[in-house]
């Protein structure tokens, strides 16, 4: 007989299955309680799954269940309504969550020091209490004040924006704030005639490679079948259609067969699927898989040199692209100078570390030729997901609908498929449905990351520091799949000479597949790279000069009519740079008379797909019979807003009450146009929704109508064309300019003002959030974030979050955020984006401040000044 154990849940006594790993197992797995979300169990590290147990705050991850035997534990849940109602009113007036994922932990900490403290708390004391929290997105500073309103007892009345500018609460605010708007992994059946518990839903894990590039000579699947609980191992050769996926080439393995080669450690061997996600995680690691192994390449250097062993299986070349392109005459340009810099700057690998670990839930019904199956996804391009998982199922796309569930964050890093393939061939092959939920570790492994890139620069200006040429090879480590790599340094390329004019440019950006972790899309792109490395000779040559970091940047802003980077002729919207290092100057001037150590950074990133791709955006608005209107439109909402963007633009159009609107993502209309990547899903929804509510109203919004708008860029062309001397590779960008504010005696970055163009604001508080949180992760990639690779392996030398470096919110400075509107010709509202450009300007901007404080030029990030957080 299975042993139990007793304790208290929200007041009510319960009895549970003494098994589970810990507290936080049984209340979301046995108990059904998901408002406490697992972001890294069993390690304790991003506070996500925090409860009170006897009153005091704890992560229930680490808490065995023995302990809490005869205890009583509060979740969310049994919070008192009107409690509950305070913070999911702060939470969302203040603009605190974004993603959300992290929020209910953090609102479970705050009411225990609030409990303690009362209104004696205040943003200050809270939050060295958050050190037990990781948020990704919000930079901690609207999580403070909605903490510190809650305690002072601050009383709100929170509501929808109902036109473009207005600082409305984010969609599904409260919801999220008191975790009652689920993820994926959240996702509860109820089907009573299933045969095993939660709806008959099944829990798939995956076996993943012990080498990044070795040969699979066997796969022995019998321990693991035989395990307690499994209902079902599958392996590459039960693949009825393709075996690999890809969002630009098919090159993506969903499984390795005998046969095959693995090309990096995050390959899968074998699918298990068990009746509990404990059976089928133990039952994993019973797939017995006999290798030859082989050295795997690891120098993206040495992988690109002629005669390299190549990386990949089933490619051909370890070159994934090269990038280039040239203009005016660079050795004439240099020679003349009066000033020149040459340096060599390395950027790091970065994890995304969003906070919810990466799960699909697929569920098959009917029968026969009739058979359907509904996925639900948290990726970043639901349409993507459905063709590929068709693909490997070899059926129609008719057949299968893939539902967006609002991620708890992604920033790139949820564009390729993870375990959807998996979850989904195993739910077709099993007729039942399968869950698969990767834990932390897995997570790291899977998904792709930001490139490493080595950028050489050669740059010289005139004696006022006019710039006059500047010459670049970067070579990023791409990793073993395509993914998005060769766009990404595309655009490292597209946007190596930041956001200045310069006469004579000769870019090269390659990217080199190896047998280290795939890279991919990252908030940023390739711009990040790029411009710490060319603010970074900027700055140098503005010492050589003998003029400041504000002066050299003002005498070569890139301006309307001008010719930028690859030689696109810049539109009015450039007006933007300058109106960005005008307002910041103010503030420039004041740190630099206060005596602190400062630096600055400018940066520009497109907005959208741009190089010549046709980018088509869809939006439904339909009147349904009960009063509610529907916005459909084919955005991943992932914190940064998208649908409370659509909301907004909706409501304005048709004069109606916002709250009367429901947005949605599915793909059930053909609404689908590629991944929610490149800073567009803001410009892209809202040109949309805008077009399909000027349809409804010339046809009096009648109920039961779909009326379908679309926007469309198709006026871009590709980088290098010598078709196009001239070309217009991105139709829009945003600009910012970033002030770093350093303390000298701490060595301490103190504040950093954010001064971003952002064309039009359509929701002002969001849209703060949204550079205030990219500032953090900036703030991190230019001072105490990696993830390394061990060279002799490709495997990864960090598995859990603490490693990474992340800032907690005690060692996030004051930032300051300001908003300019120089609007983007040819965009709805004149909109710029945001989502990318936040933290372009941030790692220049520190390593300028830090030279300002020591003398010391640094080429290579992380700087680490200042320890990583323990
Ligand atoms: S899930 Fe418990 S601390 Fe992350
Ligand atoms: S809102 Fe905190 S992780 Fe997304």
């Amino acid at each position: 007989m299975t042993e139990r154990t007793e304790l208290t849940v929200n007041g009510l006594a319960v009895s549970v299955r003494s098994d589970h790993p810990h507290l936080l197992a049984a209340l979301r797995e046995e108990l059904n309680i998901t408002s406490a979300k697992d972001g890294c169990s069993p390690s304790g590290q991003c506070g996500c799954c925090t409860v009170l147990v006897d009153g005091k705050a704890i992560v229930s991850c680490t808490q065995p269940l023995a302990k809490t035997a005869g205890k009583s534990v509060v979740t969310l849940e049994g919070v008192d309504a009107t409690e509950r109602g305070r913070f999911a009113e702060a939470f969302s007036a203040c603009g605190g969550l974004q993603c959300g994922f992290c929020i209910p932990g953090i609102v479970m900490r705050a009411k225990s020091q609030i409990d303690k403290k009362g209104d004696g708390l205040d943003r200050a004391s809270m939050a060295p209490h958050l050190g037990a929290h990781l948020c990704r997105c919000t930079g901690y500073v609207k999580v403070l004040d909605a903490i510190e309103a809650v305690a002072k007892g601050k009383s709100f009345e929170p509501a929808l924006g109902a036109a473009v500018g207005d600082a409305g609460v984010k969609y599904e605010a409260a919801a999220l704030t008191l975790g009652d708007r689920g993820y994926v992994d959240d996702i509860r059946l109820a089907a009573p005639d299933q045969q095993a518990g939660d709806g008959g839903m099944l829990h798939a894990a995956l076996h993943f490679t012990d080498h990044a590039r070795a040969d699979i000579q066997a796969i022995d699947t019998a321990a693991a079948a035989g395990a307690p609980g499994v209902i079902g191992v599958f392996t590459a050769a039960d693949i009825p259609g393709a075996l690999r996926v890809g969002i630009i080439y098919k090159d993506w393995p969903v499984m390795i067969p005998v046969g095959g080669r693995t090309s990096y450690a995050g390959d899968v061997v074998a699918v298990v699927v068990a009746e509990t996600r404990q059976q089928a995680r133990a039952a994993a690691e019973r797939v017995d898989v006999t290798y030859d192994v082989l050295q795997p390449v690891t120098d993206p250097l040495t992988a690109i040199e002629p005669g390299a062993p190549l990386a990949v299986w089933g490619t051909n070349d370890n070159v994934l692209s090269r990038s280039a392109y040239a203009r005016g005459d660079v050795d004439a340009g240099l020679a003349a100078s009066a000033h020149v810099v040459h340096e060599v700057f390395e950027t790091q690998r970065i994890e995304h570390a969003f906070l919810e670990p990466e799960s699909t839930l697929a569920v098959p019904s009917g029968s026969g030729d009739d058979r359907t199956m509904l996925v639900y996804s948290g990726g970043q391009g639901v349409w993507d997901d459905r063709d590929d998982i068709c693909r490997v199922l070899d059926v129609a796309t008719d057949r299968v609908v893939v539902e967006l569930v609002s991620n708890g964050g992604a920033f790139g890093g949820k564009e390729d498929m993870s375990n959807q393939a998996h979850a989904s061939l195993a739910a077709w092959l099993l007729d039942r449905p399968v869950k698969c939920t990767l834990s932390r570790e897995e997570s790291f492994r899977m998904h792709a990351k930001r490139h490493p890139v080595r950028l050489e620069y050669w740059a010289g200006c005139d004696s006022d520091g006019k710039l006059i040429a500047v010459r670049v090879r970067a070579v990023g480590d791409s990793g073993s799949y395509a993914s998005v790599g060769m766009k990404v340094l595309e655009r490292a390329a597209g946007h190596a000479t930041g956001p200045y004019e310069i006469p004579a440019v000769d870019v090269e950006a390659i990217a080199a597949r190896t047998n280290n972790l795939v890279c991919g899309a990252f908030r940023g792109f390739g711009a990040n790279q790029a411009q710490f490395a060319m603010d970074g000779v900027l700055d140098r040559l503005a010492v050589a000069v003998g003029i400041s970091g504000w002066e050299i940047r003002k005498r070569n802003v890139i301006r309307p009519g001008a010719l930028w980077g690859p030689g696109q002729i810049m539109d009015d919207g450039a007006a933007g740079a300058e109106a960005c290092l005008d307002a910041i100057r103010p503030a420039y001037d004041a740190a630099r008379a206060a005596g602190k150590a400062i630096g600055l950074g400018l940066g520009l990133k497109n907005s959208g797909l741009g190089n010549g791709f046709r980018e088509v955006s869809g939006a439904v608005i339909h009147f349904r019979d009960d009063s509610r209107v529907e916005v459909r439109h084919g955005w991943t909402e992932m914190g940064q807003g998208v649908h409370t963007v659509a909301l907004q633009v909706a409501a304005q159009e048709l004069g109606i009450d916002p709250a009367r609107i429901d947005v949605i993502v599915d793909t059930t209309r053909q609404l689908g146009f590629g991944q929610t990547t490149g800073s567009r899903g803001t410009l892209m929804a809202a040109g949309a929704v805008q077009q399909a509510c000027v349809v409804a109203l010339a046809d009096g919004c009648q109920q039961g109508i779909d009326y379908h708008g679309e926007h469309i860029v198709d006026w871009t062309a590709k980088l290098g064309d010598p078709d196009h001397p001239t070309p217009t590779i991105h139709a829009a960008f945003g600009y910012a300019a970033q002030l770093a504010i350093v303390d000298r005696d701490t060595g301490k970055v103190e504040r950093v003002v954010a001064v971003h163009d952002v064309g039009k604001a359509v929701n002002p508080l969001l849209c703060a959030g949204q550079i205030e949180g990219s500032v953090h992760m900036g703030l991190g990639y230019a001072l105490s974030e990696d993830f390394p690779t061990d060279p002799e392996t490709g495997f990864p030398e960090f598995s859990t979050l603490r490693q990474l470096g992340i800032l907690r919110a005690k060692d996030v400075p004051e930032i300051e955020v300001q908003l300019v509107e120089v609007p983007q010709p040819r965009s709805p509202y004149g909109i710029k984006g945001v989502g990318e450009i936040g933290l372009v300007p941030t790692a220049p901007a520190v390593a300028a401040a830090l030279h300002d404080l020591d003398g010391v030029w640094r080429a290579k990030l992380p700087m680490r000044v200042e320890p990583a957080p323990d």
